[in-house]
C-alpha cells in the first residue's frame, strides 16, 4: 500500500517537473504545454451526438416549451438533426427524462454557436448572450403552467438546479459569458464521488462575483495542448468538455454513458475549420504585414499556413499584463482552488485534471477576424485596439442584436460612452456598458503592438484578416 502510494507521488512529481520546465524556446515568463494522448473518435458521429444526444439530461417540459418558444424559423435549425430536434432551434435538444416525460434541455451550443448574416455558425463563441436577468422568478413561476405528475417532476428536478446556481451566474454586463462560474457552484452541490445533487452545498460555494469571460471558437482545439484560457484543462479533452453538463448529471452511470460519445464529439471539434475573411484584400499590405507577424508576434502565436507550427506556450500574468483576475481565481493559492480538487479526485479527474498556472495561452489566432470581442475576457471589441493598448475604450457598448462587422478596425462597431459614464443611472442601459475598471474586465496589457509605425499596423491588421 504504502509502496503503491509513493510510486503514485513519483510519478505526480517528476509529472510537476517535466510539466514545469520552460520549453527549450521558452523564458522564465512562458511555459509551454507539452501534448498528451488522447482518445480517438469519429467525427460524424460526434456531430450526430453534439446536435442530437441526451446529454444535459434535464430541461423543462416540453408541453410548456411549445407554449412559451417553439419550433424555430428555418435558418436557425440545424441539418442532420432527427425526430423531434427537427424543427427546433440549434440550441434546445429534445430528451426523455427517466420517468418517460418528454423535455427540451439546452445544449453546447447555447455557447458555442453565434448566429452571423442569418446563419448558424457552430464553434463560433457566442459573444451577445444576456445572463444580467435573475432567472429563478420566471422557473418557479413556469411550474404553474406545467400539470402532467411526470412533467411536473422533472421541471422541478430543473427548476431546483436554476435556482440554485442563479445567484452565482449573475453577471453585471451583457455579452459576457458566466461559464467559469457556473462551474464550480455545480461542483460544490454533487457529491465527489457518486455525483448525486444534494441541495445544500457539499464544499463551501464559490464568490457570487461573476469573473467574466468569452468563448473561445472550436476550431482552434485542434492546435491546443491544453483547454481554457488559463490552460487550466489537461489531459483526456473529451472527459473535460462532458463536464459541461454537470447541471444535469445526477448519476455516475449517466456520466459513463455520456463519456461514451465524447471522443466522437472532441473528433468533431477538431474537424471545425476558421471561416475565411469573406472581403477583398490588399495582396501586398499582407505580404508586408505577414513580415511584421513573424518578427513581432509568430513567438507566442506560432505560425500560419503550410508547415505553419503553434507553441502552446502559457504567458505569466506579469509579462503579458492582461487582467490577472482569472488566473487568480483558479491559481494554487487561490482558496478555490478546492475546485479544482473536486475535479480532479471525482470521475472526471480519472482520465483528466485541472492544472494551475497563473498565466494565459497566447491563442491560435485562426479566424480571428469573427471573434470579436477579444483578449479572455472579452474587454477589447476590436484588433486594432489590441495593436494599441494606448486608444482602447474604457466604457463601450454595441448593438446586441446584430454583429456590426467593421472590415478596418477588424471586430465589431461600438460606441465610446466616455469617462463618468460608468455610473449611468438607466439600469437596462447600464448593464450594456462595458467598464472596463471592474474587477476582471480590465483591458490593459498585451503591449506587443504599440511600438510597430501606423503603417506596419496597417499591413498586420490586413495580414491578420488572412488567417
Ligand atoms: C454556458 C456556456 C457554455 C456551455 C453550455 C458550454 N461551454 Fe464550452 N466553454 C465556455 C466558455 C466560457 C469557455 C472558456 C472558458 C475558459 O477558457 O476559461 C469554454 C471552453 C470550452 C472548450 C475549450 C476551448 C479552448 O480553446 O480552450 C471546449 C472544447 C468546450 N468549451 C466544449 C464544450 C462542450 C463540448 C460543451 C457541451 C457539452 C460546452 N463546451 C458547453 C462556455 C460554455
Ligand atoms: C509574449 C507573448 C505574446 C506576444 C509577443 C504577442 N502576444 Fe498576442 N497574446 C498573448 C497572450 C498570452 C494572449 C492572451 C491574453 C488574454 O487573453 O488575456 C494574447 C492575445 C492576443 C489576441 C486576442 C486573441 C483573442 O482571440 O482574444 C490577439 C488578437 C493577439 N494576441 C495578437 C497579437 C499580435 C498581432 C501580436 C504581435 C504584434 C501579439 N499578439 C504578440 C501573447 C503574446
Amino acid at each position: 500500500m504504502h509502496a503503491r502510494r509513493a510510486q503514485v507521488l513519483f510519478f505526480l512529481t517528476v509529472g510537476a517537473l517535466l510539466g514545469c520546465a520552460p520549453a527549450p524556446s521558452g523564458t522564465a515568463t512562458t511555459l509551454a504545454v507539452a501534448a498528451e494522448a488522447q482518445r480517438e473518435g469519429d467525427a460524424a458521429k460526434g456531430y450526430d451526438a453534439l446536435v442530437n444526444g441526451e446529454y444535459v439530461t434535464c430541461g423543462i417540459p416540453e408541453s410548456l416549451f411549445a407554449k412559451t418558444i417553439g419550433e424555430a424559423p428555418e435558418n436557425l435549425r440545424l441539418p442532420g438533426r432527427t425526430g423531434r430536434n427537427e424543427k427546433l432551434r440549434y440550441d434546445y435538444t429534445a430528451i426523455t427524462a427517466a420517468n418517460g416525460a418528454k423535455l427540451v434541455s439546452v445544449n453546447c451550443l447555447t455557447c458555442h454557436a453565434a448566429v452571423r448574416d442569418g446563419k448558424v455558425v457552430v464553434g463560433l463563441g457566442e459573444s451577445q448572450s444576456d445572463y444580467t436577468t435573475d432567472l429563478a422568478p420566471f422557473a418557479e413561476a413556469a411550474g404553474q403552467l406545467v400539470s402532467d405528475p411526470a412533467e411536473k417532476a422533472e421541471w422541478r428536478r430543473w427548476a431546483d438546479r436554476v435556482v440554485t446556481v442563479q445567484p452565482y451566474i449573475l453577471a453585471d454586463t451583457m455579452g459576457v459569458n458566466v461559464a467559469d462560474n457556473l462551474a464550480p457552484i455545480l461542483f460544490s452541490h454533487r457529491d465527489q464521488k457518486t455525483l448525486s445533487w444534494s441541495a445544500r452545498p457539499l464544499l463551501d460555494p464559490p464568490p457570487t462575483q461573476v469573473v467574466p469571460v468569452d468563448v473561445p471558437p472550436w476550431w482552434n482545439l485542434k492546435k491546443k495542448n491544453s483547454m481554457f484560457h488559463t490552460a487550466l484543462g489537461r489531459g483526456d479533452q473529451s472527459r473535460i468538455m462532458m463536464s459541461a453538463a454537470l447541471l444535469c448529471t445526477d448519476e455516475l452511470a449517466q456520466a459513463k454513458a455520456i463519456d461514451q460519445s465524447f471522443p466522437d464529439v472532441r473528433a468533431y471539434l477538431l474537424s471545425l475549420k476558421p471561416p475565411a475573411y469573406p472581403y477583398p484584400l490588399d495582396a501586398a499590405l499582407v505580404a508586408t504585414g505577414h513580415q511584421v507577424f513573424d518578427q513581432t508576434c509568430a513567438r507566442c502565436h506560432g505560425t500560419y499556413g503550410e508547415g505553419g507550427s503553434y507553441p502552446n506556450l502559457v504567458v505569466v500574468t506579469e509579462e503579458v499584463g492582461t487582467d490577472p483576475t482569472l488566473a487568480l481565481a483558479t491559481s494554487a493559492a487561490s482558496p478555490t482552488r478546492r475546485f479544482n480538487d473536486w475535479f480532479n479526485g471525482s470521475f472526471y479527474g480519472e482520465r483528466a485534471r485541472l492544472v494551475t498556472t497563473v498565466g494565459y495561452v497566447a491563442p491560435p489566432l485562426d479566424g480571428l477576424w469573427a471573434t470579436a470581442p477579444y483578449f479572455h475576457n472579452g474587454s477589447v471589441p476590436t484588433v486594432a485596439d489590441v495593436l494599441d493598448s494606448t486608444h482602447r475604450p474604457a466604457f463601450w457598448t454595441r448593438d446586441f442584436t446584430t454583429y456590426d462587422f467593421d472590415r478596418d478596425r477588424l471586430g465589431f462597431r461600438f460606441t465610446d460612452v466616455g469617462h463618468g459614464k460608468s455610473d449611468e443611472s438607466d439600469a437596462s442601459k447600464r448593464r450594456a456598458i462595458y467598464d472596463t475598471t471592474r474587477p476582471g474586465y480590465g483591458n490593459h496589457g498585451h503591449t506587443y503592438g504599440d511600438a510597430l509605425s501606423p503603417a506596419e499596423k496597417a499591413a498586420l491588421l490586413e495580414y491578420l484578416k488572412t488567417l
